[in-house]
């Protein structure tokens, strides 16, 4: 079958593509006909040595959609002809993270999906939601997952809420969508006037352009009328958690999703103590997570957002799209 791996080095070259024999599924693993994957932030991290340091050569890529065709003797959830996601997380089915359930990830410390064929465990995949097409499938496992668990698992966030999302990635845009179906309103922060108009077209009540408004937070609190949001999804990291901090309400969440700017985040005690602020980390979320984000969006017929799909031959060129910064929403390799 026809791979990608990542070889030594931290830049594009050294993602390769290459050839492996075919894999065999075992008793209770399903074979898998990629049919598209999805690049996640965390692919370029590890692309460019910044997150993980997990051994080469790796297979990249964590999401992804493909036809099983063929089973072990012993599955029982899927059957030849059915399109599966696999969980990025394979051990995590249910509950909260433990040290054994959240160490294995598909795309680093496991081999990825950036590959032909893939075989993987009953118990770690869902069927397909039927109304989504392969890109739009293969965008669940890590962005979705994410939104969905940041929001609904851990946030509670419910009709009446304001959430806040920064930028117009992956996870920002299925927190919009998702708190939008949830009944809840939506603020927008982005660096780009255009994309905030996309991002309003989407159901976003209102955008906050960062560049005109460097301290978006006192932005926040005056479109609550100085309550605060409910709940700021941050995937910034750095510094900018403080803003983050001072743009939630009294008792309300601001969840720790991403480190955009930095790992290392800074801020004022004080305020987080004074506001009863509760910091919530997020690392992804359970197979029970993808299932109910799958289930979610089949009811209300809601689709991810798919900024560009690439061949297969050219997945060089999606990883270089995702660096230059200019999508809005997901970039989908797609499989022949
Ligand atoms: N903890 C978890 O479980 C988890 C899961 C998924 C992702 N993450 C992390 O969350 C972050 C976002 O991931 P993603 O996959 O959604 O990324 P993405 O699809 O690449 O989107 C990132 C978006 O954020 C905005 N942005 C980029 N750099 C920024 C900066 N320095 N300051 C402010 N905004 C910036 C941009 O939107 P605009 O152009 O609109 O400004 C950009 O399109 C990453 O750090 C990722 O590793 C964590």
């Amino acid at each position: 079958m026809k791979i990608y791996t990542l070889e030594d080095g931290c830049d594009f070259d050294s993602l390769q593509p290459s050839v492996r024999p075919d894999p065999e599924p075992g008793p209770r693993e399903v074979l898998l006909r990629l049919r598209a994957v999805s690049l996640n932030y965390r692919d370029l991290a590890i692309l460019r040595g910044t997150y993980g340091n997990f051994p080469r050569p790796l297979v990249p890529v964590s999401d992804g959609v493909g036809e099983v065709v063929a089973v072990g003797a012993e599955v029982r959830r899927f059957k030849v002809g059915d399109r599966v996601v696999p969980a990025y997380v394979p051990d995590w089915v249910r509950g909260g993270p433990t040290a054994e359930t959240s160490r294995r990830r598909l795309g680093g410390p496991l081999d990825g999906l950036l590959r032909e064929y893939a075989c993987v465990h009953e118990d770690a995949a869902i069927a397909a939601p039927a109304h989504l097409t392969d890109a739009e499938a293969a965008t669940l496992p890590i962005a979705g997952v994410t939104a969905w668990h940041a929001l609904f698992t851990q946030g509670r966030v419910g009709p009446g809420d304001t959430v806040v999302v920064q930028g117009t990635g992956g996870v920002s845009l299925y927190a919009l969508q998702l708190a939008r179906l949830a009944g809840a309103r939506v603020i927008v922060t982005s660096r780009s006037g255009d994309k905030l108009a996309r991002a309003v077209a989407l159901g976003a009540a209102h955008g906050i352009h960062t560049r005109e408004h460097p301290d978006w937070a006192a932005r926040v609190l005056l479109l609550t009328g100085g309550r605060g949001a409910d709940h700021v999804l941050d995937v910034v990291g750095g510094e900018g958690v403080e803003r983050s901090i001072e743009a939630t309400r009294v008792g309300g969440t601001v969840s720790l999703v991403g480190f955009l700017e930095s790992m290392t985040v800074r801020f004022d005690l004080r305020r987080a103590l004074q506001k009863v602020v509760r910091l919530q980390a997020i690392s992804t979320g359970s197979r029970d997570d993808l299932e109910s984000l799958g289930r979610a969006l089949a009811e209300y017929g809601a689709r991810p957002v798919v900024d560009r799909i690439f061949p297969f031959n050219e997945a060089r060129a999606a990883f270089e799209y995702l660096s230059s910064g200019a999508q809005f929403g997901k970039v989908v390799i797609a499989l022949p």
